[in-house]
């Protein structure tokens, strides 16, 4: 029996019931039989959720890049692993074979250590969805140096914010980047955020948009000149299991962006495993996740899940809606594209279009089809099933967190019967749970409650950088000897997840999960402004936008209305970026808060939704009245 390519619902049962029974034994089959390790494990597994410590495969040593990449020099050097379709789509499509990729990132990691960068360092990249994004990911795993990849549509605030955090050393950039018709100056942002960043004193920058920009004497210089010069084959750094591969931030709620650790071996076994498994890849597909590196999605799901199966893997630098609403499919058409992966957001924009720029195009290439970031509404679900699959191919609906690494509930294709909005079930070898509020799990089928995952899988975050006790607050203290994930979900009548939305103060906007605390901070920073609460409020494409209820200082409430509200979203996509910006701003004279002060969120989403039932007992409220005026006044 195959742990990977499952075909039929009997045989997931079998694997999964396995994989429960004893998960020591299933992870090390997987990871000995799939993977180049220089040196076996003394211990599958190490775990105490009470510290919270979890360490796989302690004692092992491996590279990953030498399993993403060399161990396929021989079979498939000549197959394409990366795919680049530029933005322009005159522009011709890129082809880099394991072999080009192999000479590539080995230069790439010449030029770091040549710079100082040693095993253990962090370098940020900011760079967007060209080759050297990729390149430089792996460059720096092929030197043990910790990677961490922040979106290029961050601003410089919140870019240098990261930088800080982890005290990176080195930033690698670019010119700037191209984003449909637009171009952004990304190098202008870089330089910005340096000001207030100490730690860096190298600057690498890729040429891309060609713009005129200034090179900072002794710190700044051109990527390509190095690379032309560097040497083409390195030495990879050999790391143990547990040794860090890389940060990603992610939004918490409180203000400060938390740093996820991944660490080494269990993160490679896992991202690859998962990948076969969810998107049954075989060796001539063609597979295209939409998403930008600078999300979990795209460091597992394009880059290191794909390449650790030899895969080929499209990365796109452009946008959906450019030169047209039909671009996707004009790509699925051209590469003709077995797998492609998106978001819901994505794909609500899409249908909103004419149907004529899905219909032009041959589609019949693809075979399975996957969204992740956010529950998938049933209209967009059927869209995408009868317009894109066109009935043929799967949907898998797949539920993870850039903590968990990883997919944790899917269906697998051809052998999950799928059903729209629902994740389905726990992909082998996870254990979810749902609790209720008193701490209890509640067992059987049909029931709803907080989802929690009560046993370690390999691809698990160990911690927030710099702060563990923050880790073991945020996931291992709401519930005993359980990782809480934030999300509701309820169980169906045979045992299918459906995800019902985050329980805390995390609101998911076009598939990028934001914390209102930032963005509350953001808008508090506006001199006319005393307090605000933002929260979600539903929305046809982005699923989720904005609401944000602002009290003005009384030095601001002679302002124009107008020019406050444009006031606020500048700042916040200062601070932030533009995707934090909100949709609506209510001026109001209070927040309804608890008497410990807290402000009662869920009658704000309700009142920004339009749902004015069941407000619930205000009258335990500190301020009671407040609540029919933010009714009376809401937009
Ligand atoms: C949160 C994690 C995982 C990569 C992208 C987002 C929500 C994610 C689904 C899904 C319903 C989903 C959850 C989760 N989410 N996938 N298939 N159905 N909700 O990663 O930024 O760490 O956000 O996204 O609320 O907790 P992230």
């Amino acid at each position: 029996m195959s742990n990977y390519h499952i075909k039929h619902l009997e045989e997931y049962f079998q694997v999964y019931r396995r994989s429960v029974r004893n998960p020591e034994n299933f992870w090390e089959e997987i990871a000995e039989e799939h993977f180049l390790w220089r040196k076996k494990w003394n211990k599958v597994l190490e775990w105490d959720f009470t510290k919270p410590e979890v360490k796989w495969f302690s004692g092992a040593q491996l590279n990953i890049t030498e399993n993403c990449i060399d161990r396929h020099l021989h079979v498939r050097g000549d197959k394409t692993a990366i795919l680049f379709e530029p933005n322009n789509p005159d522009e011709p499509a890129e082809h880099i074979s394991y072999l080009e990729l192999h000479k590539r990132v080995s230069k790439f990691a010449n030029v770091l250590k040549d710079k100082g960068i040693k095993k253990g360092d962090r370098v940020v990249i900011y760079l967007p969805m060209i080759p050297e994004l990729a390149v430089s990911v792996l460059a720096c795993a092929r030197i043990g140096a910790i990677h961490s990849v922040v979106f290029a549509g961050f601003s410089a605030s919140a870019l240098a914010t990261r930088i800080n955090d982890c005290e990176a050393k080195m930033v690698i950039t670019s010119d700037g980047s191209y984003r449909g018709a637009k171009t952004i100056d990304l190098k202008g942002i870089v330089d910005e955020a340096l000001e207030s960043c100490a730690t860096v004193d190298k600057v690498l920058v890729a040429k891309r948009i060609n713009s005129d920009i200034q090179l900072k004497e002794n710190r700044d210089e051109w990527l390509q000149p190095l690379l032309d010069e560097a040497y083409g084959d390195c030495v990879p750094e050999i790391m143990d299991a547990e040794d860090p591969l890389f940060i990603l931030y992610t939004s918490g709620s409180t203000g400060k962006p938390k740093g996820m650790m991944h660490t080494t071996g269990g993160y490679m076994v896992y991202a690859a495993y998962s990948f076969k498994n969810v998107f049954q890849y075989r060796e001539e597909d063609v597979y295209w996740c939409t998403a930008d590196i600078g999300w979990i999605t795209g460091h597992s799901y394009i880059v290191y899940g794909p390449l650790a199966n030899g895969a080929t893997t499209v990365m796109f630098e452009g946008v959906p809606s450019y030169p047209d609403y039909g671009r996707f499919w004009e790509i699925v058409q051209k590469h003709k594209v077995t797998q492609f992966y998106t978001a819901p957001t994505a794909i609500r924009a899409l249908a909103k279009e004419n149907l004529d720029f899905v219909t032009k195009y041959d589609l019949s290439s693809l075979k399975v089809l996957g969204t992740v970031g956010e529950p998938i509404n049933e209209e967009a679900w059927h869209w995408y099933n009868d317009h894109v699959g066109e009935k043929k191919c799967p949907i898998v609906d797949t539920w993870w967190q850039t903590e968990t690494g990883g997919i944790m509930i899917s269906p697998i294709p051809f052998s999950t019967p799928t059903k729209p909005t629902y994740a389905t079930l726990p992909l082998p070898g996870i254990q979810p749970a749902l609790m209720d509020e008193n701490g209890k799990e509640i067992k059987g089928n049909q029931v709803d409650g907080r989802l929690c995952i009560k046993y370690p899988w390999p691809s698990m975050a160990r911690t927030i950088w710099g702060n563990h006790q923050r880790y073991k607050d945020t996931y291992f203290s709401a519930f005993e000897n359980m990782y809480f994930t934030g999300d509701g979900a309820l169980r169906d009548e045979v045992g299918y997840y459906r995800i019902t939305g985050r329980v805390d103060d995390v609101i998911i906007v076009s598939g990028h999960n934001l914390g209102t605390a930032p963005i509350e901070d953001a808008i508090n920073e506006h001199p006319a402004v005393a307090e605000s609460a933002i929260v979600g409020f539903p929305h046809d494409i982005k699923g989720n936008a904005l609401y944000g209820f602002v009290i003005l200082k009384e030095t601001g409430e002679s302002r124009d209305r107008n020019n406050l509200r444009n006031e606020i979203n500048q700042q916040i996509s200062d601070k932030i970026g533009p995707i934090a910006k909100l949709n609506k701003i209510q001026f109001v004279p209070g927040l309804p808060k608890t008497r410990s002060g807290k402000i009662m969120r869920r009658i704000l989403r309700k009142i920004a939704s339009n749902d004015l039932s069941n407000l619930g007992d205000t009258s335990t409220l500190l301020n009671p009245e407040v609540v029919d005026q933010i009714i009376k006044e809401a937009l």
